[in-house]
C-alpha cells in the first residue's frame, strides 16, 4: 500500500488519476470539502469528466440527479465497471461496507482490474483509516492534508463576504490581520476554520486585538474537543526558567533558526529535544520556556489518549496529532512523559498496533521536514526503547540535574519576582544552602509557603519566614538517592547536561 501527503490535494489527486491508479483510500472528516476538490478536478480534465457519488441512502447520483436508484454497493461497482465513458465514482464511508463483507471487497478487486489501464477511477472516502488486508495492495491510500495557509486565506475572503459589514471587515483586514488569521486557522478542518472565523466575525464592523484573541481562543476549545492535544498560544515568559544553562546556550545559538536567513544558509530546522530527569526539576518547564523562546504556539499531546483507544486506533490518532502539527507548524509539539504511553502500550501488545505507532513515530521524527520542533521529557529513562535514543532522532538529549548552587537562588528570585517581593531584601547564601538538594518544585513550594505565613499575619515576607519554610521541606532526593545516582549513570556519555554554564 503506497502512501502520499503533501500540501495541495487536488495536485496528489491529479498526478495519481494521471498514473491511472484505480482505487483511491481518502482519510478525511470533510467529506464535503473533498467532493467538492475531486469534481473541480475532474472538471479540469479536457473534456471534463462526470463525478458519480455512491451513498447507501442516494444510490448512484450525479449533481445530486438520480442515476442509479438502487442503493446496493455491490450493484453500483457494477454499474460503474461497465459503464461506457471515462468518469469518477465516488463512495462514501467506504469502511462500514468493507468490514468482514467479502463480496464487497472481492468486487473491489475485480473493479480495480478492470479499469486499471483507464483514467477511470474510485476514489473510496472515510473518516477513519480500515483497510481490509486483502486489497491493500490494490488501494493507494491519500492522508487528506488539512487546509493550506492559501486555502485558509479564502476562507476568511468568503466569510467576509457573507457578513452585513463586509465593506468596513475588507478594509479591516490588514496584511498583519490576514496573518493572524491563517495562523489561527492552520491545524483545524475547513470546516472548523469557517466556524471560529463566523463565530469573531459576526456582525462585526471591523478587528480589533480582542477579536483576534478570541479566535486563538476558539482554536485552543477547538483544539482541546479533538481530545488528544492542548494548544497554549503564550506557554510563559523565558526568563521564568532559572538555571539550564547548556540548554539556554543552545537555545541561543540557534534563535533565529526558524528565519529565512537560516534557511538561505543551509541550515535545517532542529527536529527536537529530549528531555530526561527526575520530577520537579523543571523538564515541562523547559519545553514550555522553549515555545516561549522561540515564540511559537505549543501544542501539547497526551500520550495516553493516543493508547486508550477512545479517539480512533492508535495510529490513526497518531496520524491526526501529526496532520495538526505539521498544518501548524511552525510549532513545538511537546509529549510529556513520552515513555508512559510507548512502554505501557508495547508491554501489552508487543508487535502489535503499539509498536506500529512507535515505528510511525520514529520515521516521521527522521523525515520530517515540517518545522516541528519536539519537546519531549522523560522521567523512567530505562522504559524507553533505544531506537528512539539514537542519533538523527532528536537534535540532543538533556540529562537534567538537581540545580546547583547558582541555579538555586536564581530560582528563588524568580518565584520571589513573580509575587512582586523586592529581592534586594534578603541575604540568599544561607537560602542557597537550605535548599541543597531541592528540585525547583520544593522551591517554589518553599517560597509560595513563606507567602502565607507571612499573608496570615498580615505583613511583608521576610528573611526568617522564607528560611523557616524552606528548611521544613524534605526533598525528594533523599529518597531517591539511588534513583538519581542510576539516571546519573545513565546519562553520563548519552547525554548533555542541561544544566551549569557550560562550554
Ligand atoms: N529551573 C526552574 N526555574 C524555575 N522554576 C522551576 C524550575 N524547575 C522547576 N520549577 C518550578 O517547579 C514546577 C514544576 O516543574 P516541572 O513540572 O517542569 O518539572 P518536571 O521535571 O516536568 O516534573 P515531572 O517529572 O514531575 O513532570 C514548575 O512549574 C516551576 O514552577
Ligand atoms: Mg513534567
Amino acid at each position: 500500500m503506497a502512501e502520499k501527503e503533501a500540501q495541495g490535494l487536488k495536485s496528489i489527486l491529479k498526478d495519481m488519476v494521471v498514473a491511472k491508479t484505480s482505487l483511491l483510500y481518502l482519510v478525511t472528516e470533510e467529506d464535503r470539502r473533498v467532493e467538492g476538490e475531486i469534481k473541480s478536478l475532474a472538471a479540469a480534465f479536457k473534456p471534463p469528466l462526470r463525478t458519480y457519488v455512491w451513498a447507501c441512502t442516494t444510490g448512484v447520483t450525479l449533481e445530486d440527479e438520480m442515476v442509479l436508484p438502487n442503493p446496493s454497493i455491490m450493484d453500483a461497482l457494477d454499474w460503474f465497471m461497465n459503464l461506457n465513458e471515462t468518469a469518477f465514482l465516488l463512495i462514501n464511508d467506504v469502511h462500514v461496507f468493507l468490514r468482514d463483507n467479502p463480496p464487497v471487497i472481492r468486487k473491489l478487486k475485480d473493479a480495480s482490474k478492470r479499469i486499471e489501464h483507464t483514467y477511470k477511477t474510485i476514489f473510496l472516502i472515510s473518516p477513519v483509516l480500515e483497510i481490509p488486508p486483502e486489497i491493500q495492495s490494490d488501494v493507494v491510500l491519500v492522508d487528506v492534508p488539512l487546509p493550506s495557509p492559501d486555502e485558509i486565506e479564502k476562507i476568511v475572503e468568503k466569510v467576509i463576504s457573507r457578513e452585513k459589514y463586509r465593506d468596513h471587515l475588507k478594509a479591516a483586514l490588514t496584511d498583519e490581520a490576514r496573518d493572524l488569521f491563517i495562523k489561527a486557522g492552520a491545524g483545524l478542518t475547513s470546516q472548523q476554520v469557517q466556524q471560529a472565523f463566523r463565530k469573531v466575525l459576526s456582525g462585526k464592523h471591523g478587528i480589533s486585538a480582542q477579536d483576534i484573541d478570541l479566535l486563538f481562543e476558539e482554536k485552543r476549545q477547538i483544539v482541546r474537543k479533538s481530545g488528544l492535544l492542548e494548544l497554549f498560544t503564550q506557554p510563559m515568559e523565558f526568563d521564568h526558567l532559572g538555571g539550564f544553562g547548556t540548554l539556554k546556550k543552545w537555545l541561543f545559538m540557534r534563535h533565529d533558526i526558524f528565519s529565512k536567513r537560516a534557511r538561505e544558509y543551509g541550515l535545517s530546522f532542529p527536529k527536537g529535544v529530549l528531555m530526561m530527569g527526575i520530577s520537579g526539576c523543571g523538564k515541562s518547564l523547559c519545553v514550555k520556556a522553549i515555545a516561549a523562546f522561540w515564540r511559537l504556539p505549543l501544542l501539547r499531546l497526551d500520550m495516553g489518549r493516543v493508547y486508550d483507544g477512545i479517539q480512533g486506533s492508535p495510529e490513526e490518532c497518531l496520524r491526526k496529532v501529526i496532520k495538526t502539527a505539521e498544518a501548524s507548524a511552525p510549532c513545538v509539539l511537546w509529549i510529556d512523559e513520552i515513555e508512559a504511553g510507548i512502554a505501557n502500550a508495547s508491554q501489552k501488545s508487543l508487535g502489535g498496533s503499539a509498536s506500529r505507532v512507535l515505528a510511525t513515530f520514529l520515521t516521521w521524527m527522521q523525515e520530517k521536514t515540517s518545522p516541528v520542533f519536539i519537546g519531549a521529557t522523560a522521567n523512567n529513562i530505562e522504559l524507553l526503547p533505544p531506537e528512539i535514543l539514537r542519533k538523527g532522532r532528536f537534535d540532543e538529549l538533556f540529562y537534567v540535574e538537581l540545580p546547583s548552587d547558582t541555579d538555586r537562588m536564581e530560582i528563588i528570585r524568580i518565584h520571589l519576582a513573580r509575587k512582586n517581593v523586592p529581592l534586594n531584601l534578603f541575604d540568599y547564601t544561607p537560602l542557597v544552602k537550605v535548599t541543597e538538594g531541592f528540585n525547583g518544585a520544593e522551591i517554589e513550594q518553599g517560597v509560595i509557603g513563606a507567602l502565607f505565613r507571612a499573608f496570615s499575619e498580615n505583613r511583608d515576607v521576610t528573611q526568617n519566614d522564607l528560611y523557616i519554610a524552606l528548611e521544613s521541606i524534605v526533598p525528594l532526593s533523599t529518597t531517591m538517592k539511588e534513583e538519581i545516582k542510576k539516571l546519573e549513570r545513565w546519562a553520563f556519555n548519552r547525554a548533555l547536561r542541561a544544566g551549569g554554564d557550560s562550554k
